[in-house]
C-alpha cells in the first residue's frame, strides 16, 4: 500500500456495529394504529381497580401528614428543636403527595376519597400519638418503610400499561425512600 492509500484509509470513518441496529420496530408501530383509539374492553375496571389503589395510597399519605405534624407540635419542646422543623418539613411533603395521588385519581376518571370518618382503617400506615422523641421517629421511620413497600409494588403493579402513573408512583417512591433514610439518620444520632 502506497503512503498516500495507507492515509486514505486511515480517515475512513470507523465502522458502526450498532448503527444497523437503530431502527424503529415497525409492526409495533403498526398494531398501535390499527388500535385506533379503540378502547380495551377491561380497561374500565383495571382503571377502577388502580384508583381504588391510589386511594388507599391517598389515605396513607394524609394519615402520615397528620402523623408527622402532630410529631411537628409536639417534638417542639424537645432536646431537638432541627428534628421538629423537620419533621413539619415531612408532613408538607406529605401533604404534597396526597395532592398529587388526589390529582391522579381524577385524571383517571375516580373520586378521591378524603373521608375522616374512614381514613384510619383505609391507610396502610398507623397514626402515632407518643410521647417522647425516639419513640415518634421510630414510628414514623416504620411509616415511610409501609411507603416505600406500597410504591414499589405499585409501581411493579402498574408495569408498562400506565406510564403517567408510573413515574409519579416511582417519584413518591424515591421521596418515601429519601424520608427513611433522613429518619434512619436522626435515630441514629
Ligand atoms: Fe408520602
Ligand atoms: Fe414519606
Amino acid at each position: 500500500m502506497t503512503q498516500r492509500a495507507e492515509f486514505a484509509a486511515s480517515v475512513q470513518p470507523l465502522p458502526l456495529p450498532d448503527a444497523d441496529r437503530l431502527k424503529l420496530d415497525t409492526a409495533a408501530i403498526d398494531a398501535v394504529r390499527l388500535r385506533g383509539a379503540a378502547m380495551e374492553p377491561r380497561a374500565g375496571a383495571w382503571q377502577e381497580g388502580v384508583v381504588r389503589l391510589l386511594n388507599a395510597a391517598l389515605a396513607t399519605e394524609l394519615v402520615c401528614a397528620l402523623r408527622y405534624r402532630r410529631h411537628h407540635h409536639t417534638a417542639q419542646g424537645m432536646a431537638s428543636p432541627k428534628i421538629a422543623e423537620e419533621l413539619l418539613v415531612h408532613a408538607n411533603e406529605e401533604m404534597a403527595h396526597a395532592d398529587r395521588l388526589a390529582r391522579r385519581i381524577v385524571q383517571l376518571g375516580g373520586q378521591p376519597d378524603f373521608s375522616p370518618k374512614t381514613l384510619a382503617a383505609r391507610s396502610h400506615a398507623p397514626y402515632d400519638d407518643s410521647l417522647d422523641l425516639k419513640t415518634m421517629l421510630a414510628a414514623d421511620l416504620s411509616a415511610e418503610r409501609v411507603a416505600v413497600e406500597i410504591y414499589g409494588q405499585l409501581v411493579a403493579l402498574i408495569g408498562t400499561r400506565d406510564p403517567t402513573t408510573r413515574r409519579l408512583l416511582e417519584d413518591l417512591l424515591g421521596q418515601e425512600q429519601e424520608h427513611a433514610e433522613e429518619l434512619e439518620g436522626w435515630l441514629a444520632a
